[in-house]
């Protein structure tokens, strides 16, 4: 929806109705309990497992602190089983810098792989990932834009190699694997964002789902000071709890996020029908994210900067997710690289994010490509 002056924004957070909200609000504040895995905490992972088809669903106060919780434990018992510490984790370049943020906080490193050209998911090069399987510590996949990857291919490459496979799926809580699954089964973990920018967003808050009840249990204990039932503490942990305003709000975007999730796909297939004809490449299997946002590649020879500023003076924002790519910042240059990882310098240059939300109308999507194809 333009604002006021005009403007279409990135986007626009939607968060489920404040009346909605309201009853439950009150309900916590009469109760008291406003963290430390209230009712609507348990609510939500409850909602989280039947929604998914998981068997646990741990809720978190970010998808940054999923991340880290579930690497930190994995790595644990990697370290344990095999008796030394392996340094590197395998991610992509081309991810939110949370991803490899989540590893060093892990007491890790990044190794990043390159992407496929199609799909802009995680390329599986088995040979590569097998010769340097001796320094990883585990694999950390993406679901990139809350688009499928190859999961069933990276689980299997990973169980031949020992190695835990988790997968940041921050963006694609709604989100279906190729076959019809939804995210949030594959791997021994999947971390889903619920940060307000997200389809499914609450303001701030995280999921981390699992097949494996010991792993549910320790992230329960890594979430709350490294501490169960008894008070001594006998592990490593911090504060990472939702709070039970957030999990409340969770719970009633799980009510209507099919509601969500159909009002984004109108969005995007409006966009691929104008733009897809004239050039612009969409993610293959991208019609199966819950779209946060809707990215495409620009034609061969257009020049991104010039035509966001001329997009910004038409009063359209855009961005450029997630370019520059890890490898290409300050911090993350000197990682190792398990190939060259020109499919994601290719894609950096090329990639533009448009304005996407719950209410843009058709008139909206049409002004956007209307703009984008007088000026490229
Ligand atoms: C790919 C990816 N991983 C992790 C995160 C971190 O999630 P959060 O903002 O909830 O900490 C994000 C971000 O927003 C993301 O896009």
């Amino acid at each position: 929806m333009p604002t006021p002056d005009g403007r279409i924004p990135f986007l626009e957070p939607e968060l489920p109705p404040l009346e909605d909200v309201e009853a439950d609000l009150r309900e916590i504040y009469a109760s008291g309990v406003f963290s430390n895995g209230g009712p609507f905490d348990r609510r939500l992972a409850e909602g989280v497992c039947a929604y998914l088809e998981v068997a646990h669903c741990v809720p978190v106060a970010s998808g940054t602190l999923g991340l880290m919780l579930a690497i930190r434990a994995l790595a644990r018992r990697e370290r344990e089983g095999r008796g030394g510490a392996r340094p590197y984790v395998l991610l992509p370049s081309f991810t939110f810098p949370a991803t490899a943020l989540a590893v060093e906080w892990a007491g890790l490193e990044p190794m990043f792989c390159d992407i496929d050209p199609e799909t802009w998911q995680p390329r599986l090069d088995r040979t590569r990932v097998e010769a340097s399987a001796g320094r990883l510590a585990m694999i950390l996949s993406c679901n990139t834009f809350g688009a499928p990857s190859d999961v069933s291919a990276w689980s299997e490459l990973a169980a031949s190699l020992d190695l835990p496979l988790a997968v940041d799926s921050a963006s694609g809580l709604g989100g279906r694997y190729a076959d019809g699954r939804r995210l949030g089964g594959a791997g021994v973990c999947e971390v889903f964002s619920m940060h307000a920018t997200k389809t499914f967003g609450v303001g701030e808050g995280g999921l981390v789902t699992t097949p494996d009840p010991e792993l549910a249990r320790e992230l329960e204990r890594l979430r709350n000071f490294g501490l169960d039932e008894s008070p001594v503490c006998e592990g490593p942990g911090l504060n990472a709890k939702l709070s039970e305003i957030h999990a409340a709000i969770a719970c009633r975007a799980l009510e209507r996020h099919e509601e969500a999730l159909a009002a984004r796909r109108r969005v995007a297939d409006a966009y691929r029908a104008r733009l897809e004809p004239q050039g612009f490449a969409f993610q293959r299997l991208g019609e199966l994210s819950p779209y946060q946002c809707v990215s495409v590649r620009l034609p061969e020879g257009v020049m991104r900067g010039p035509l966001r500023e001329r997009l910004l003076s038409s009063g359209i924002e855009t961005r450029t997710y997630f370019a520059p790519a890890l490898h290409q910042q300050p911090r993350w240059k000197d990682c190792p690289r398990l190939q060259e990882l020109e499919t994601t310098e290719a894609l950096c240059e090329g990639i533009l994010s448009l304005p996407t939300s719950n209410r843009l109308s058709e008139a909206d999507v049409e002004r956007v490509c209307d703009a984008l194809l007088r000026l490229v």
